[in-house]
């Protein structure tokens, strides 16, 4: 359950403790106000009736007067009886405003009260009989306990209401805060939140925006340093790959002439080795030539990706012949120089990794545009990855992912169930970074 539904649910479920209790309370007193105001004017309606009939009275007509003195009376009704329990005269009770319902009326109507007031009356004994009627009172007390209680509700159902609006307030802050720290997470910088409202919370944005330009100076500055890093990586390659051509592939080539020369000679055994010699020597060559070709990409590159890696392709298909190699590169793709390179060596390294450390039978590598760059994925059914070998001291995966990240790219290398390993990157169009 979020937090919102549970903090919103507790203040609701104390407002409807609250509710009841103030309901209970009101209750409570309202009926104790209706049973006094009852009894009061009960006992003030017996105590005058008597004392009217301490005078002297002496006709019918002045007990007909005591009686109707009681017409429209709000609590007490009085009846004047003869000795054969005839009702001679009665008083009515006043006009009820709006009558309470019938629940509250059975919670509130107090104990009746009844007096019989006998008088004798030369000639006509009779009694004035006295009753209460708690109606009129309990219809003033049943109004005047709903306002209270509609009060109260409109008070609480305000307070949810304001607490609502607060919390939906804080808690749409919260979830744009959470999103942006996924954001960040996922390597996204530029997210900022707005600084407007609550000091609190303009605090906590600030801290974040603050946070996330620091990231992004951080990152900004590791890309430059990184692509430097390649830069030099590359210098130092084209170097030794300059060396060992100029240096080591020049001599290759004058032992190679020497000994084709001695293979021609008419001594037998010069002949012998000197053809000995130069199959070593062509055999040397092509070594040279391919480890040439690694160390200089850009070379590969020459007639485009899709060349290079048809070359890769070759280079292994002749070494194992039993692996079965796709590949489906779409035509056209809009890469910058850094990308190409950065996805032929990504084909590079996923093929040498695949053959190197899996068993595969097949190997398939796809580059096409997609929405947001251009995927470059190499997957083989070689085994999976072990984790056991991951670790300090394998550049490749890591040399990977840098050349990518560099770019501000995505990379991934995925376990396909012990099945193989499908490594996948997201390279951007970066014209931009052309000349960085
Ligand atoms: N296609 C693959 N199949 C099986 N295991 C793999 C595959 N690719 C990588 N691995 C595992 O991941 C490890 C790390 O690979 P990585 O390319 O980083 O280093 P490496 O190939 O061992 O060494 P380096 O590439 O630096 O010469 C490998 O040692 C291997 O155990
Ligand atoms: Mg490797």
């Amino acid at each position: 359950m979020s937090l919102q539904v549970r903090v919103l649910g507790s203040i609701a479920a104390l407002l409807v403790l609250a509710l009841l209790c103030g309901g209970t309370l009101l209750l409570l007193h309202a009926r104790s106000v209706a049973e006094l105001e009852v009894h009061t004017a009960f006992r003030g309606a017996e105590r005058s009736i008597r004392d009217t009939l301490q005078g002297n009275v002496e006709h019918t007509v002045t007990l007909r007067q005591v009686v109707a003195s009681f017409e429209g009376q709000r609590h007490v009704r009085a009846a004047l009886v003869n000795e054969k329990g005839k009702v001679i005269v009665q008083s009515r009770i006043g006009l009820q405003k709006s009558p309470a319902p019938r629940w509250f009326e059975n919670l509130m109507t107090p104990p009746p009260m009844a007096s019989r007031i006998p008088i004798n009356l030369p000639g006509f004994p009779c009694v004035v009989v006295l009753t209460s009627d708690p109606g009129n009172e309990i219809a003033e007390v049943w109004e005047n306990a709903r306002n209270a209680f509609l009060t109260m509700l409109a008070f609480c159902v305000a307070t949810m209401a304001v607490v609502s609006l607060a919390f939906a307030y804080a808690f749409g802050f919260l979830r744009r805060f959470q999103a942006g720290l996924r954001d960040v997470a996922q390597g996204r910088y530029d997210v900022r939140l707005d600084t407007k409202g609550a000091p609190e919370l303009a605090a906590l944005a600030h801290g974040f925006n603050h946070m996330t330009e620091q990231l992004a100076a951080f990152s900004d500055s590791n890309q430059r340093l990184e692509r430097q890093i390649q830069n030099l990586q590359e210098e130092e390659r084209a170097g030794i790959a300059r060396d060992l051509h100029d240096e080591v592939g020049s001599y290759l080539f004058a032992i190679q002439v020497d000994a084709s020369t001695a293979a021609k000679s008419a001594d037998p055994q010069v002949r012998e080795l000197g053809g000995t010699i130069r199959d070593a020597v062509l055999h040397v060559q092509r070594h040279v030539r391919d480890i040439l070709r690694q160390l200089r990409p850009a070379n590969d590159l020459e007639f485009g990706l899709q060349a290079a890696i048809a070359d890769l392709i070759l280079f292994w298909s002749r070494r194992y012949p039993g692996i079965h190699f796709e590949s489906a590169i779409s035509p056209g793709l809009s890469l910058d120089r850094r990308s190409e390179e950065a996805a032929f060596r990504i084909v590079r390294e996923s093929l040498s990794n695949a053959v190197r450390h899996g068993e595969p039978r097949a190997i398939r590598i796809a580059i096409f545009d997609q929405a947001d760059g251009v995927e470059v994925c190499v997957e083989d059914d070689g085994g999976g990855l072990k984790q056991s070998d991951m670790g300090l001291g394998h550049m490749g995966l890591a040399g990977m992912e840098n050349r990518v990240r560099a770019l501000k790219g995505r990379f991934t290398v995925e376990n396909l169930q012990g099945q193989g390993v499908r490594v996948r990157a997201v390279l951007p169009r970066m014209r931009a970074l052309e000349d960085a």
